[in-house]
């Protein structure tokens, strides 16, 4: 039995679909308490068996009074558990313990001023000021609390903003903690878990390493472990956290697809040879990759091309090693979430987003140490076994690679191009110091000739697109405000220092309706 599960000292989120439910996961975990999100489908029973030391409800677009709203089961509220029960939380806790919701007369969203009346170990250390700014977002409202439960605290728009049960410490918000425009929700989510939980903090990546490398050795004992590397943090900390647990039973496979950025793969074999000894097999396919999309132009034929052709060189590689049985994989949390969700997986809107399939060809058994964790996690995980910053503060990069940052056909002078148009990018990123507020940067090229003049003669070239994000999980995000003096740098250096392009543009388009790739 792990730690965690010993101490109790966790918190189960059962989701009704808010955007801001991973939210609330990241800021509890920021607190260092495991918690988990789970459906709300689960009964008391099967909640009381996880052994939680209180649980969350979160929001979510649902009415309570719509017939097919997701429910609770009302026994949880008798589970002598605190539980803080987030807007549409509060109105399930209203609807089922004897209160009266209804629709109001207009949906409240954006920032409203809270009035605290009543001290509550819930807004300790909140200091002296009784009014701060919080987040709602709510289309019902909550007309009458049930009667065992007392008002802590209002706004103008909802006079049951934050309510209490009069001996019980479950709690009811309308207004969103986790949301960073809710002025102290921090130290409420905070004051939840460990004043009122009594949680201690104790989910620290350096006892989750300790633990992870035990559960890797459990599971594959002495036998050859294979994982393929991308380039990316995830199967990096991924590998490093098996190499830390197996050693030299774990052999890497790197396959450059010609489609990577400047200097990867050397980054990654001198990262992962030298810096951190790992046994490391590349596998040079560029052109065999170029080849195949030659001609190329719908987005997803690419995807699905290089998807095989992955897979084949991978498993070309691993046939090189003595039967290998298992396969390192760096899913994350949010992966697994999405299929536990009251959503169900969300709708795709790209074929795939990881280069899936090769458990099932090759047959091997996944070993997936990161299942637990979010990208912030994942790269404090990599800090601690050492990874370099170049690796674990790394934007995301497509698998796909540059080819789905080539509108149109790929070939080996487009890519070229791309791939020092987009190193300039990055340099001036980082030069201009904004590298890490930002979710990715990059250049795109597109197959468009536009006219310019360089000294007396006339030329006709292609546009490089700057695209730049803020996002914290990819699901949205906004084009990021980049200072004028960094773009300028972009974008006279590209035009200077790029043959064949003559102009470059910015991208101003957030997602959605715009996705962050173009392709
Ligand atoms: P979009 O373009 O859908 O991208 O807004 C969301 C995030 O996913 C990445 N992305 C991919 N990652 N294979 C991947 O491994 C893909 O085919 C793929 N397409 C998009 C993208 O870089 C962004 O971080």
């Amino acid at each position: 039995m792990s730690p965690r599960d010993a101490h109790r000292d966790r918190v189960l989120i059962l989701d009704y679909g808010s955007q801001y439910t991973q939210l609330i996961a990241r800021r509890i975990r920021e607190q260092r308490v495991y918690c988990e999100i789970q459906p709300p489908t689960l009964d008391a029973d099967a909640v009381r068996a996880w052994k939680p030391a209180g649980i969350i409800l979160s929001g979510g677009p649902s009415s309570v009074l719509d017939a097919d709203a997701p429910q609770i089961d009302p026994a949880i509220f008798e589970l002598d558990l605190p539980m803080l029960c987030v807007c549409y939380g509060l109105q399930l806790l209203a609807h089922h313990l004897g209160g009266l919701v209804e629709p109001a007369d207009e949906r409240e969203y954006g920032p409203a001023e809270l009035s605290i009346e009543r001290e509550d170990p819930i807004f300790d250390g909140l200091g002296e000021r009784q009014r701060r700014t919080v987040w709602m977002s709510h289309g019902d409202k909550v007309q009458r609390l049930p009667s065992e439960f007392g008002v802590l605290a209002t706004s103008e728009g909802s006079p049951f903003a934050a309510v209490r049960h009069r001996d019980k410490p479950i709690y009811g918000l309308q207004f969103h903690p986790e949301v960073i425009h809710t002025d102290g929700g921090e130290r409420i989510l905070a004051n939840f878990v460990h004043g009122i939980c009594g949680c201690t903090a104790s989910w620290t990546m350096e006892a989750f390493i300790e633990e992870a490398v035990e559960k890797i050795r459990v599971q594959v004992g002495n036998a050859p472990v294979v994982c393929g590397l991308s380039g990316g943090v995830d199967s990096a900390v991924a590998a490093a956290l098996v190499h830390r647990a197996v050693g030299d039973q774990l052999t890497c496979i790197f396959v450059d697809n010609g489609l990577l950025r400047e200097g990867e793969r050397q980054e990654v074999e001198s990262t992962f040879r030298q810096a951190l000894g790992i046994r490391l097999l590349t596998n040079d396919a560029s052109s065999r990759f170029v080849q195949a999309l030659a001609g190329v132009i719908d987005p997803e034929e690419k995807r699905r091309i290089i998807g095989h052709l992955f897979i084949e060189v991978f498993e070309h590689e691993a046939e090189r090693l003595d039967d290998a049985r298992f396969l390192v994989q760096g899913t994350l949390y949010p992966d697994v979430i999405e299929s536990v969700s009251v959503r169900g997986p969300a709708a795709t809107i790209k074929s795939h987003h990881n280069v899936g399939g090769l458990p099932e060809v090759m047959k091997l058994e996944l070993v997936e140490p990161l299942r637990e964790l979010f990208k912030d996690e994942v790269r404090e995980v990599g800090r601690n076994l050492g990874l370099p910053e170049t690796v674990v503060g790394r934007h995301p990069f497509p698998g796909p690679g540059l080819a789905v940052r080539i509108v149109g056909e790929i070939t080996p002078e487009r890519l070229a191009t791309l791939r020092r148009a987009d190193a300039v990018v990055t340099e001036e990123i980082r030069r201009g110091g904004v590298y890490e507020s930002l979710w990715q940067a990059f250049a795109v090229f597109l197959p468009v000739q536009s006219v310019g003049v360089m000294g007396d003669s006339r030329t006709y070239e292609n546009v490089i697109a700057v695209r730049a994000v803020t996002s914290v999980d990819a699901m949205t995000a906004d084009w990021a405000r980049l200072p004028g003096d960094v773009l300028a740098a972009i974008s006279s250096r590209i035009i200077n220092e790029v043959k064949g392009v003559n102009r470059v543009v910015y991208d101003i388009s957030s997602k959605p309706p715009s996705t962050i790739e173009w392709e």
